[in-house]
Formats: C-alpha cells, structure tokens, sequence
C-alpha cells in the first residue's frame, strides 16, 4: 500500500477483532517501523513489547473496561519509556514525543499490512492498568508503558473519525 493511502485509511479500530495468532514475523515488521521513527538527538528513548504468549494476552482482554479492540486483540504492541524522563538534550526529554512518533509509524505499518489498532494512551493511565501490564510482560521497574495498540484482523465496518476542514487548521502565510 502506498504511504499516502496508508495515511488516508488509518483509524482507530475499536470493534471486534479476529483472535487468530497474528504471525511473529507481521509483529516484527510492524515494531521495526516504530524503531525506524526519528527520536530527538537520535537518544531512541523507547522501547518495545511484542505480546503474544496466550496467557499474558487473555489477561489483558480480561482487564476491566476493556472492550473492544481491547478485549478480542490477537496480539498487542507495547511502548515503553524511562519512568524518570531522561533529559536527552540540556534539560530537555523527549521521551513523550520519541513515543507518539514511533507509534505513528506503527500504526501506518498495521493499516498498509491489513491489520486493525487503536492508539491506548488514556485507558492506560486510569486504575493502574500501564503497571497491571507491565508486571504481566516482566517489565523493568525504571520502565513505564506508555502506549499500547491491540493488533487484529477487523471483523466489522467502523466509520471513520470526520476530520475538520482543511481551511479551519491550516494557514498558509
Ligand atoms: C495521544 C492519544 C491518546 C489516545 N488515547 C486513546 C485511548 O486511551 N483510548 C482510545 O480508545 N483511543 C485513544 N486515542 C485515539 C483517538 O481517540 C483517535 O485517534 C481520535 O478519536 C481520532 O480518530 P482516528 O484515529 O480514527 O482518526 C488516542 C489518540 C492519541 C493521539
């Protein structure tokens, strides 16, 4: 799939998805792409957990309020940061940023490989679920999970987020 069509496909796929085991090497190909993503001063901050042991995966669909995308995934991809920023340049993280960026670009791969996701930032955060998964994948302390995307086969039609106008968003000076 070309890039641009890519780009213009991708949504966030929160419906059922297909539990089929998604191929090691279709995960593989799609974290490459989020190690691929530019990070500030190249400090490549994150890192990455491909989670597809049946067991660690069936807890995360159990985990409440997951629904969803969440709760039928095949798989999920784990983005994971320093728990203490890491001032990369002068005192400045980009921790955050070297994240949203990778992801981006992981998710692009999903879409032009036929696979759904969604982007799980906020879920993440509530109840402590990012440390529920973290013990669950064996994550080190001095890590936090920041973004996770569950990855499936789509098993039904979503329509896709309306975008605001062009116009509303963008000057041209
Ligand atoms: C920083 C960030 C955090 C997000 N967190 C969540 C989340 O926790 N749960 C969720 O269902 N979607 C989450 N999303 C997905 C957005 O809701 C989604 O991108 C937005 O509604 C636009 O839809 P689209 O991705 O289909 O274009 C997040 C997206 C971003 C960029």
């Amino acid at each position: 799939m070309d890039l641009f069509e890519a780009i213009e496909k991708r949504f966030s796929y929160r419906k059922e998805m297909d539990q089929t085991e998604i191929p090691l090497e279709d995960l593989k190909k799609i974290v490459q792409a989020g190690l691929d993503a530019p990070s500030g001063v190249n400090a490549q901050t994150t890192g990455f957990i491909i989670i597809r042991n049946p067991n660690v995966v069936k807890a995360i669909r159990e985990m409440p309020k997951a629904n969803g995308s969440m709760a039928t995934a095949a798989a999920y991809i784990a983005c994971h940061v320093a728990r203490k920023p890491v001032e990369t340049y002068m005192d400045m993280s980009f921790d955050i940023e070297d994240c949203a960026a990778a992801v981006e670009n992981m998710f692009l791969a999903t879409t032009a490989m036929g696979y759904g996701t969604v982007w799980i930032d906020g879920w993440l955060r509530k109840d402590n679920r990012a440390t529920k998964i973290a013990e669950l994948t064996g994550l080190e302390d001095d890590r936090v999970i920041r973004i996770i995307l569950p990855i499936g086969k789509m098993l039904q039609e979503q329509e896709k987020r309306v975008k605001k106008p062009f116009e509303e968003r963008v000057s041209v000076v």
